[in-house]
């Protein structure tokens, strides 16, 4: 059995890599960029190094500003409006995995019309939108690297995963200067988001071996980075290896698919408006203490690979220590618990069933090493309380 793997045509990876925009759209014969990104990324004055980076070569660059946390349906509606009425020739999604995932919605739109909910899964997407040239200023999504986006509809809360070589972009600018100022707390929650994608992809029963390897070097550069880029932001070897492991972990979860923590988070967000990193936080430590039986080595692995455990310890001890990591990390990073982060504790339990109903539906908690059935998925849901 063979597994087709999905790339971005070009990554530029390392310090300066985004001011590289001027040459990577000349390569890709691109001359008519729209930035799409968010207000952030405007106060901090990172759409505005990008638009003058390409005025020195001539190149004028529109703004759109507009897209918003956890995109929804309406709120891309104007960047398409934007996209059609010009004439680009080309996307600069600038910013986190909300920019990122809205631009490629909107190239999509844009293209082909009609609404956000005909392209989602199961339908496949492998229509090229107009291309996306993806520049993360978080370590992050991976957003760069995935052929994934996901909007959610306002209309139901549900948070559609859409799916396709149409939304893999083009060209990806992996530069960590650009996460130099990320505040803590978006360093931690965007941080465990990527390991957790490593994760995913390593013990999903999707996994290959090409996801494997792009897995296993992803853990290696974040495991031991966490912790440093959290404390201290300016760190740049750390901001290195972290910027570079989440772009591979995407690269790693586009091909393998995630799973449950996945699954189960996405309904938390939906519902309460828990950033997407917060609530995988909240859920790895008690999602892997769950799975570890049914993958007990590839868990051992990732212990060895984020380097909590070494080739002399047991799988048993590698998964001990596995979980006192996670446990641990998110202790020191100050992730809250739901009722800490502020979610109202009847509202949660009242919404259990549906919240593991729209778990199952989005088709993650199947790549699981341990699947679980609706009844579990409930429990698990109540013992994050
Ligand atoms: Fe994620």
């Amino acid at each position: 059995m063979s597994s087709q793997i999905i790339l971005p045509r070009i990554l530029q990876v390392g310090a300066g890599a985004s001011e590289e925009l001027p040459n990577v759209l000349a390569s890709l014969n691109c001359s008519r960029p729209l930035i799409i990104t968010d207000k952030m990324m405007v106060e901090l004055g990172y759409a505005e190094s990008l638009k003058a980076c390409l005025l020195q070569r001539s190149i004028s660059a529109d703004v759109f500003s507009d897209t918003v946390p956890e995109p929804t349906v309406g709120s891309i509606q104007a960047g398409v409006e934007q996209v059609r009425n010009g004439d680009y020739d080309c996307i600069v999604a600038l910013g986190g995995g909300s920019p990122i995932d809205s631009a490629k919605a909107i190239s999509i739109l844009a293209r082909f019309g009609g609404v956000m909910s005909d392209y989602k899964f199961p339908r496949i997407v492998n229509e090229s939108g107009i291309p996306v040239i993806a520049v993360p200023t978080t370590a992050g999504t991976g957003s760069e690297a995935t052929r994934f986006t996901i909007i959610t509809d306002e209309t139901s809360d549900e948070k559609m995963l859409c799916v396709g070589i149409g939304f893999m972009p083009v060209a990806a600018l992996v530069d960590y200067n650009l996460t130099l100022t990320v505040p803590a707390r978006t360093t931690a929650d965007t941080g465990i988001d990527a390991l957790t994608h490593a994760m995913e992809s390593y013990v999903s029963q999707k996994a290959n071996l090409y996801s494997d390897s792009q897995a296993l070097a992803a853990m290696r550069l974040l495991g031991p980075n966490l912790r440093t880029s959290y404390k201290d932001g300016t760190n740049k070897p750390a901001r290195e290896a972290m910027m570079l492991g989440s772009t591979l972990a995407g690269i790693a979860f586009s091909a393998a698919s995630v799973a449950l923590v996945h699954g189960m988070s996405r309904p938390i967000g939906a519902a309460f408006h828990v950033p997407h990193g917060l609530s995988n936080a909240m859920l790895l430590p008690t999602i892997t203490e769950f799975s570890i039986p049914s993958a007990p080595e590839r868990y051992a692995d990732c212990a060895r690979a984020m380097g909590v455990a070494d080739e002399t310890d047991t799988t048993d001890s590698a998964n001990q220590k596995l979980l006192k990591e996670l446990y641990a990390l998110n202790e020191e990073l100050q992730v809250p618990t739901p009722g800490g982060f502020g979610i109202d504790r009847a509202k949660f339990f009242e919404l259990i069933p549906t919240m593991a109903q729209q778990a199952l539906a989005s088709g993650s908690p199947g790549n699981n090493p341990r699947v679980p059935t609706a009844q579990q998925i409930a429990v698990l849901y109540e013992n994050l309380w």
